[in-house]
């Protein structure tokens, strides 16, 4: 939808709801070009924000209730700000979420009234989830914090708030892009020491393209959470804090001594440590062919270690192999959504046709196609 568009209409139904003046804020959607599973494990990520957004008017409705509007939805939900006041509609507990997550951190929020929509595609892969949180943690500081608080804290309180109110044990990937994403540049972030390194990602020859699956993945309450229990195991059996400080021989050594089902996630993290490291040193190079082995690589590990992909995806893999595109791989949590396509220009058309019609012949419904516009993540709207 075009932005402005979407602004009309959230004014719209905020003034007809609250009659105030709103502010405006957005936030992004994330791809990530390598590095899957590997936040949690303490490894490197690659992500950069998208041109998809979560967009809210907010204003301060001078008591202690909250009452925000899903535009998309069509469902209101009104709460107070204490631990026992959490909303029931699942939506509704990310906007909770985060104004708990702010006062832990001592921060203020008052009461105020909100009407978001977004086109970040839900369950795609594409983090509508982060973006929503961070939309609503960047306004929440800027309307009562005077935004004291960094822009760090603003994705730890975005990642807090999927542990503690909506069940998703998920690293810090999806909000870290979401909040810092900057037009243009892909994030290299070192998700231990969160050091990061903004990379200018515009190659001539190619495009990155998603070709969404539309198979629905639900990370709460999914085998997500139990694939970082079985990183979590072995690293407890190394003695190592993360899976980040393990090695291929450490796995090995004690491969007798855990289940084959932990000793496979745990090769799977390890090596896409070291296939993302790859990427940033053919990234430099601009050397996009190996970008698109790598990429190709993580798939494979995905699809048969850690056991995230599911058959549309790995077919939508395998026409993208058969199609000559330079890399492909399913992108994000897994169990459906998106794959990620590094794609030559020149190929681009007859991949996604192709792509379309051979996903249509075997599963019955045509897999939606975007092409990726690295674009800025959290702000306020002028
Ligand atoms: C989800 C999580 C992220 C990350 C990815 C997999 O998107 O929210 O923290 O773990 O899955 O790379």
């Amino acid at each position: 939808m075009e932005n402005n568009m979407m602004r009309e209409r959230i004014l719209h139904e905020f003034e007809s709801r609250f009659g105030s003046e709103p502010s405006f804020y957005a936030s992004a959607g994330r791809i990530n070009l390598i590095g899957e599973h590997t936040d949690y494990n303490g490894g490197f990520v690659f992500p950069g924000a998208i041109d998809k957004v979560i967009m809210a008017a907010i204003a301060p409705n001078g008591s202690d209730r909250v009452r925000v509007v899903s535009l998309d939805l069509d469902e209101e939900a009104e709460f107070g700000l204490r631990e026992e006041d959490a909303p029931s509609q699942s939506w509704a507990r990310y906007v909770f979420g985060v104004c708990r997550e702010i006062q832990k951190r001592g921060g203020k929020v008052k009461g105020f009234d909100a009407v978001f929509s977004g086109d970040v595609p839900l369950g795609a892969g594409l983090s509508s989830s982060a973006a929503l949180e961070s939309c609503f943690a960047y306004a929440l500081n800027d309307i009562f914090n005077g935004n004291s608080i960094d822009k760090l804290e603003l994705a730890r309180i975005g990642q807090s708030t999927e542990h503690n109110y909506c069940g998703v044990n998920c690293g810090i990937m999806d909000q870290f892009a979401s909040v810092m994403g900057k037009k243009g540049k892909l994030i290299r972030l070192d998700c231990r020491s969160m050091d990061f390194e903004y990379f200018p990602f515009a190659p001539e020859d190619y495009e990155l393209i998603l070709v969404d699956s539309r198979v629905k993945h639900e990370l709460a309450d999914s085998p997500y959470n139990k694939r970082r229990e079985s990183c979590e195991r072995v690293a407890g059996r190394l003695g190592v804090e993360t899976l980040r400080d393990a090695t291929e021989e450490m796995l090995e050594s004690v491969r007798g001594e855990i289940s084959d089902e932990d000793y496979r996630r745990a090769k799977f993290v390890i090596e896409e440590k070291e296939r993302v490291l790859g990427v940033s040193d053919a990234l430099k190079e601009g050397d996009y062919e190996r970008v698109g082995e790598l990429m190709y690589a993580t798939h494979r590990g995905l699809s048969k270690d850690y056991e995230v992909s599911c058959e549309e995806l790995d077919f939508l893999n395998d026409v993208a192999k058969e199609c000559g595109v330079t890399g492909s791989r399913i992108m994000g949590g897994g169990f459906g959504g998106c794959t990620i396509n590094l794609v030559r220009k020149d190929l681009r058309d007859r991949f996604v046709e192709t792509a379309v019609s051979r996903f249509k012949e075997k599963y019955g419904h045509e897999p939606k196609v975007y092409p990726v516009v690295i674009s800025d993540g959290a702000r306020k709207l002028s």
